[in-house]
């Protein structure tokens, strides 16, 4: 979706205003309406029929000024920018044949911030997935564009804004392209070449791809365990931002299973197809990178994509197996459908040996126990460092993702670490708690800032997004599918913008 910022009265297609509740006219500083329109919108506030709750809309047709689409934005308190975003969103989500593919937005009481996140909802929420789908010849669907009035004075900031936002979108909907993707099509060499392609467009940004080969010989045991049931065999993809600077730099990991059968540990077949987007996390690193790149953050970033198939096969690793990783730790893999701790463990350790990370974060479809603690509502969030992790709940909150702190303890460590013949096990004793259990594996893996005795555990955090990044209905910039969740909020961790 094009959006343009105007600082004319000119309105171009449908009207689109976004208004508070208790108001029972439009304000005479709103300039530019034809009259009609305008009384017939003050016609349909003075008569109640209209009271502006958050969300609501009603469309206007058949008067001589045009058409006109009302958005809630629920009372004057409660309008902040998030109320905008999804108000914003939700005219999107509303737009039908009537409205045609033009829209201008008239704004009042609204400030930069507040207009830029409606523009953002409204970009978030224009997107499906139909590269599948066969196109009617007469089907001429117009991509949505939306113009935006504002003051003079404020044009130029506004426009910049807005692109930024542009760019970020451009991230999340990329994250949501990578997840949607049918698992024929997406599988862990596809992603590679994806990215390698996607690389391409930026002078400044670095694509490496350890195949399954190089894998092998450096001793990546987890990733290689669970890709080499696979035709499809695993890899590891990294990504680099600026990577001529010099210093520390945030490094993002990401589980990227592009199909999760359970492999020999098979998972029942209801929903199985929801399984290829147990690569979320990987598309939430590649969808970063992309929002970070394209609104030109100067930086450097670095991301680890851990790529894998999880089939069964006579080839595939069995319950049982101890398997070696790149840390030199083992692990006994008592059920081979937790397979994302495993490829976690190699990326987590090369991120923390490998490069000099101010932290690391790692995203992850990585239990369903998490889903069950949190429903599809929140993130589930760890961290070795309290304040670390208040950042990230606070980035989430500030753009409406909502990551929630949960506890990592000493004795789901203890339980992840008693195996009988391994260093680690890849399943808790029991059935509860298994999102904290999970979260306590990857916390072995982490490496420490160096080899000295008394060395600290580099600052880590890890995102389960089992529930968040598909399946989540009250999001409301998503219609279906992937959400492309946490692209925005590592931007704002990242930027602090
Ligand atoms: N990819 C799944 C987790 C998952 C489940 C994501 C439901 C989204 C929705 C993961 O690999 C898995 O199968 N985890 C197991 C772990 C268990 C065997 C310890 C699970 O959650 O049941
Ligand atoms: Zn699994
Ligand atoms: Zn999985």
């Amino acid at each position: 979706m094009q959006v343009t910022i105007s600082s004319g009265n000119n309105i171009n297609g449908t009207l689109v205003l976004p208004l508070f509740e208790g108001e029972e006219a439009l304000p005479e500083i709103v300039e530019g309406i034809p009259t009609t329109l305008k009384s017939q919108v003050n016609r349909v506030l003075a008569d109640g029929d209209f009271k502006a709750k958050a969300n609501a809309t009603l469309t206007l047709v058949g008067t001589e000024g045009g058409k006109a689409m009302l958005v809630g934005l629920g009372t004057t308190d409660k309008a902040d920018a998030h109320a905008y975003r999804e108000a914003g969103a939700t005219v999107v989500a509303s737009c039908k044949k009537v409205h045609g593919s033009e829209m201008t937005v008239v704004f009042h009481d609204a400030d930069l911030a507040c207009m830029t996140s409606f523009a953002e909802g409204m970009m978030l929420r224009d997107y499906s997935y139909d590269l599948y789908k066969k196109k009617d010849e007469d089907d001429e669907t117009t991509a949505l564009s939306a113009r935006i009035n504002c003051n003079e004075g404020d044009a130029t900031a506004l426009s910049a804004a807005i692109d930024r936002a542009a760019s970020i979108v451009s991230g999340v909907h990329l994250s949501r392209d990578l997840g949607n993707c049918p698992p024929n099509d997406m599988y862990p060499m596809a992603f590679a070449q994806k990215a390698e392609l996607w690389a391409e467009q930026y002078e400044n940004v670095s694509v490496q791809v350890i195949d399954y080969e190089e894998a092998k010989r450096k001793g990546m045991g987890g990733l290689v365990a669970v890709g080499m049931g696979s035709s499809r065999k695993p890899c590891m993809v990294i990504f680099t931002l600026n990577g001529d600077q010099k210093g520390q730099h945030p490094m993002l990991v990401g589980k990227g299973i592009t199909f999760d059968t359970g492999g020999i540990s098979l998972k029942p077949g209801a929903n199985m197809d929801e399984m290829k987007y147990d690569m979320g996390g990987s598309a939430t690193v590649f969808g970063t990178m992309e929002a970070l790149a394209s609104s030109g953050y100067p930086h450097k970033v670095v991301g680890i994509t851990c790529m894998a198939e999880n089939m069964p096969a006579a080839n595939a690793q069995r319950p049982g197996d101890v398997i070696t990783t790149l840390s030199g730790k083992t692990i006994e893999v008592l059920n081979t459908d937790a397979e994302g701790r495993l490829v976690l463990s190699d990326g987590l350790w090369k991120a923390g040996t490998d490069y000099d990370p101010e932290y690391i974060v790692d995203f992850a479809t990585l239990t369903g126990a998490c889903v069950v603690a949190l429903g599809h509502e929140a993130t589930g969030l760890w961290s070795n460092d309290d304040d670390f992790r208040t950042r990230i709940h606070e980035a989430g909150n500030d753009v409406g993702e909502l990551a929630w702190p949960m506890p990592l303890l000493p004795a789901f460590e203890k339980e992840m670490t008693d195996s009988k013949i391994a260093d680690t096990r890849n399943l808790g004793a029991g059935r509860y708690g298994g999102a904290n259990t999970a979260a306590a594996f990857l916390k072995q893996f982490v490496p420490n800032r160096s080899d000295d005795d008394d060395a600290e555990q580099i600052t880590w955090a890890h995102m389960d997004i089992a529930g968040t990044y598909w399946g989540a209905k009250t999001n409301k910039m998503v219609g279906y599918g992937a959400t492309g969740i946490h692209v925005r909020t590592m931007v704002r961790l990242i930027t602090g913008e």
